[in-house]
């Protein structure tokens, strides 16, 4: 933990200096509404650089970089150096960098750091959730009448719309609000801090998810895939919140 903790702050206190030229980077496509700046480029490549150099071995599956096979067979880096990259170049400052470490496919231990808020998320596998020291829980609410969901909306370019609205008009109905906060790491987050009584979103990455599945389950919240199976990473869908607001939400947006 403490190599990822050094590490991750290195790298966002990095996105924290591009973040304040933001008009200045250089900034190019990699498919429809989904960019690439230097800020991320340059994080992810101080993640790699640091990493390396204190386990070297490791393999790795970074957002920009993709997957590189280590010469240690059971251990893997999974990195998101920026996510919310489309916050970032809008100047909104909720972003961040997400680091997760996984040990023969399990996720072992977790980081997420928001630079401009200060707020660095850790979790160790069985050792806890925390934001800043202090101990992370989920929050208690229990009904979907009570709580806050998040979510992330598809945008140009990325496929099931039509599936989105249907799952969104069935969780407005029944949720006291729905936010969209643009960075799915720190959705996670946020969940396991409480902020947000659940959380679901369909096609997003290993590397937006990775650490920050870990972060709930040790806040004392649930984690499934939208059949409520453990395919995160297989289907891209993920549906978070504690035992209660988890089962209702999968319920929910099942039209169940
Ligand atoms: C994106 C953010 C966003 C989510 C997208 C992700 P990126 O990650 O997490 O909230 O809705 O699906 O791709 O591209 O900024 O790392």
């Amino acid at each position: 933990l403490n190599v990822m903790v050094a590490a991750v702050m290195k790298a966002g206190r990095s996105l924290s200096r591009d973040f304040g030229e933001v008009e200045n980077l250089q900034v190019s496509i990699k498919g429809p509404g989904d960019f690439v700046s230097a800020a991320d480029k340059k994080a992810e490549k101080i993640l790699i650089e640091e990493l390396s150099k204190a386990r070297p071995g490791y393999g790795f599956l970074a957002e920009e970089s993709g997957i590189s096979e280590g010469t240690d067979a059971t251990h893997r880096w999974i990195i998101d150096p920026l996510d919310g990259t489309t916050n970032f170049l809008h100047g909104i400052p909720i972003f961040g960098v997400s680091l997760a470490l996984e040990r023969e496919g399990q996720i072992v231990a977790g980081v997420i750091f928001n630079p401009v808020m200060n707020e660095l998320y850790v979790a160790e596998r069985g050792g806890g959730a925390f934001m800043n020291d202090r101990r992370l829980r989920v929050a208690a609410r229990n009904t979907l009448a009570d709580a806050v969901i998040a979510t992330g909306i598809p945008h140009l370019g990325r496929p099931r719309h039509d599936d989105f609205t249907r799952k969104l008009n069935r969780v407005m109905l029944e949720v006291a609000g729905v936010r969209r906060n643009g960075a799915a790491a720190l959705d996670l987050a946020w969940v396991a801090a409480g902020r947000f009584d659940g959380y679901w979103e369909d096609a997003i990455h290993p590397w937006d998810m990775a650490a920050g599945i870990l972060l709930v389950r040790e806040a004392g919240g649930f984690v499934s895939d939208l059949s409520g199976g453990d395919k995160m990473f297989e289907t891209g869908g993920i549906c978070v919140g504690n035992e209660i607001i988890q089962r209702r939400l999968l319920a929910t947006l099942a039209g169940r």
